[in-house]
């Protein structure tokens, strides 16, 4: 049997928690917010309930000077005495890193991460929460929640605002944060803003998570936010770096499945091919509806490629107009099951969409650049590319067409990358392609 490892609960002194990464000697742990216990089936026994001595003072502190400390408050808990409850297949806690913590997304995701239904019922989880400056109270406040759901598998949950805290022996990041391009930006200034922000975690990546993290880089542009981050990490396999694109393979499965009349789940093999823009090409050349093929099923070419594809590639414009914001629920939902899907065995002849490093890939892309492509796990975390689809006059125009953008995307960050040169042709208004909630 394997007994989870205990939560220990340092809580780190206010000193060092700003210090500058470029300086620090070595990674330090980080101040643990909450450790909290699995409590399967008993009432929770803690040895001191959640400590709030010095919280107020911590928080007054933390408005006013900028080396306070964000971890304001531990329980501690001897998990010992839950050996006769717990389950007796736990494995050890597996260490997720999450940023944009306090955002929209998060909220919806970490609470589905802790309550087992992404890495399973039997895999404890700690979590370790990135925010920024700005969002630390809400982080604190994130923290509270998580302890007070009283998840019997969240065996810790952490808190920071540096990277190199936070994604300390990190087995997955979940890259979140990233800045909405804002009013006058052009793509190229929101690929420059935000690819500053993934060199400085592909750094930490590379320095203190473990070599085997997965990383799923969910803030956009994200197919060249993860190329950034992937190539400032470079101890890291390059194997292990996605960008999402689940969320339109699941908007394109329900919109073929409203269509032809079925639910969701008849809806199968669909691949999101490219970028996570409007350049995307969701392929409905292969993909099945009950086992035929989708376009037989449906039978209707021009609502195909006329309704159905501007209707996925522009899915979060609409969504963003409808709410006022971009997509967060779904979002969510589709980071959970892009983990899910490289956690456990894909279903025979099934296969998912991801971004991934197009080096050697079977359908003759430019390698080095993050591209969506079929893919296949056997569940450890691990996906080989799905080879041999059929790609079409009419699908090859379209991935070419966002193969060019990466490609040029890709160019515009070769100083964040290490590459030389590179003229970025993405600046004027007309040339620029757009995200998903930019149309
Ligand atoms: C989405 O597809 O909903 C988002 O990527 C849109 C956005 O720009 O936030």
């Amino acid at each position: 049997m394997r007994v989870p490892t205990r939560s220990t609960t340092a809580f780190v002194p206010p000193t060092s928690r700003l210090t500058d990464v470029r300086t620090r000697p070595s990674p330090r742990p980080i101040g643990r917010v909450g450790a909290v216990p699995a409590v399967r089936g008993t009432p929770l026994r803690v040895k001191s309930a959640v400590k709030y001595s010095g919280r107020s003072d911590s928080l007054r502190v933390a408005a006013t000077a900028t080396d306070a400390p964000l971890g304001v408050f531990k329980l501690e808990y001897d998990i010992s005495k839950d050996d006769a409850t717990k389950s007796a297949d736990w494995n050890e806690p597996v260490i997720v890193a999450v940023s944009g913590a306090a955002g929209q997304i998060s909220n919806h995701l970490l609470f589905k991460i802790a309550s087992g239904e992404v890495y399973g019922q039997d895999q404890p989880v700690a979590l370790r929460l990135l925010g920024s400056d700005n969002s630390r109270e809400a982080l604190e406040g994130v923290a509270m929640e998580l302890e007070d759901s009283l998840f019997p598998l969240l065996r810790e949950v952490s808190i920071g605002i540096d990277p190199m805290d936070v994604f300390v022996d990190a087995d997955w990041a979940l890259l979140i944060g990233a800045k909405p391009r804002g009013p006058g930006m052009e793509r190229a200034d929101l690929l420059e803003m935000n690819g500053a922000i993934f060199v400085g975690q592909g750094k930490a990546l590379n320095e203190v998570a473990k070599p085997t993290c997965k990383v799923c880089v969910v803030g956009n542009p994200c197919n060249t936010n993860a190329l950034i981050c992937m190539e400032n990490a470079p101890n890291l396999d390059r194997k292990n770096f996605h960008a999402l694109t689940r969320l339109d393979e699941n908007r394109a499965k329900c919109q073929l499945a409203l269509k032809a009349g079925v639910f969701y789940e008849t809806v199968t093999n669909v691949t999101i091919w490219g970028n996570h823009s409007t350049t995307q090409v969701p392929d409905f050349v292969n993909a099945q509806i009950g086992g035929e093929k989708a376009m037989e099923v449906i039978d209707d070419s021009e609502w195909l490629e006329t309704d159905f594809t501007p209707a996925i590639q522009t899915r979060g414009g609409l969504l963003i107009k409808k709410w006022g914001r971009s997509s967060a629920a779904s979002t969510a939902v589709s980071i959970a099951d892009a983990i899910k899907s490289l956690v456990t065995p894909t279903p025979e002849g099934d296969w998912f969409s991801t971004a991934v490093c197009t080096d050697g890939n079977p359908y003759g892309i430019e390698e080095g650049i993050i591209f969506s492509m079929p893919c296949r796990s056997n569940g450890d975390g691990s996906y080989e590319i799905v080879e041999g689809l059929e790609i079409n006059d009419w699908l090859r125009e379209r991935i070419k067409k966002s193969e060019d953008e990466l490609t040029k995307e890709a160019e515009c960050v070769s100083h964040l990358t290490g590459k030389l040169g590179g003229a970025c042709e993405l600046m004027g208004a007309e040339a620029d392609t757009m995200l998903p909630g930019e149309v």
